[in-house]
């Protein structure tokens, strides 16, 4: 296997945290074992070439097929229950109650291969019942990855994934897929989540701003000044009384965000 050399690496990590906030500074063996066949389809000889070429001269395609590599994706449906609980329990009721528009707007900020988003739209089809239909209930599910976006889009899980969800909403809202244990998002559970491409380091430019941002197990991969500012970002485009919603193992520092701590991992614009 090729190796990257001190200087090739710190080039790469340094581009890569710079334009994406993934720091991989203590990454060198993910790097090169995830990058390793990629390089070569490519025809270069080492990572120097390759780096170099990345950094001077790459497609938009190249910088695809490298943060498709470089992302960590694991993910599943119902993952980290407590946020979900607080979501159905605590700020649904009130959004339903209090929005006259009748538009729910929650954003899964790296969604990956769609569970966060898909779960979310279970739990407000739930809660809903029949009412449904009169709401906006559309959400929002954005990742930098391409690949996983395509996933997402697809909605096609193996058994494992639903391992903490209810039967009976695997029975409901999604169908199985030929004899394999796979099984499929129904059209109408796809057509509540918007999936598009969007990096976390970009300026926040959507339509409205959101009831709930989920953005978990995303800013792990992040140093803290990349994490702070992205943090003001999220409070900025939060509606006041929303919420953001950060990994069950992340913290925010109290200092330097004017969101107000709720409980581990939930915190609300007041
Ligand atoms: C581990 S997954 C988290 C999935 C889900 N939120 C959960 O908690 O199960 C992290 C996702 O963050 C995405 N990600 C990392 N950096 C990003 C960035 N700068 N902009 C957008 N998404 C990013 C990755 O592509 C990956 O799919």
């Amino acid at each position: 296997m090729n190796t990257l050399k001190e200087t090739d690496f710190v080039r790469l990590y340094t581009f890569i945290q710079k334009k994406y906030g993934i720091n991989l500074s203590k990454k060198k063996q993910l790097i090169e074992g995830r990058l390793n066949s990629t390089l070569f389809s490519m025809g270069f000889e080492d990572f120097g070439e390759y780096v170099e070429y990345i950094l001077t001269q790459s497609t938009e395609k190249d910088i695809e097929t490298l943060l498709n590599k470089l992302t960590t994706n694991y993910t599943y449906f119902m993952r980290e229950k407590t946020h979900f609980d607080f979501f159905s329990n605590h700020i649904l009721p009130a959004l339903v109650k209090n929005k006259k528009d009748k538009v729910l707007s929650i954003w899964s900020a790296g969604c990956s291969t769609g569970q966060e988003p898909y779960t979310l739209s279970i739990l407000i089809k739930e809660f809903l019942g029949k009412d449904a239909a009169r709401w906006d209930t559309r959400i929002l599910a954005t990742d930098i990855s391409q690949k996983v976006l395509l996933q997402a889009q697809r909605g096609v899980y193996p058994a494992e994934s639903f391992k903490d969800m209810p039967k009976e909403w695997l029975r409901t809202y999604f169908t199985r897929v030929g004899n394999a244990e796979q099984y499929e998002a129904t059209p109408e559970l796809k057509a509540n989540v918007i999936f598009r491409t969007f990096n976390l380091m970009d300026p926040i430019k959507f339509r409205i701003p959101f009831d709930v941002i989920f953005c978990r197990n995303v800013m792990i991969y992040f140093n803290q000044p990349t994490k702070d500012a992205l943090i003001n970002r999220f409070y900025h485009s939060t509606n006041p009384g929303g919420y953001l919603m950060i990994g069950l193992s992340e913290t925010i520092n109290k200092n330097s965000t004017e969101y107000k701590y709720v409980m581990p991992a939930i915190y609300r614009k007041l």
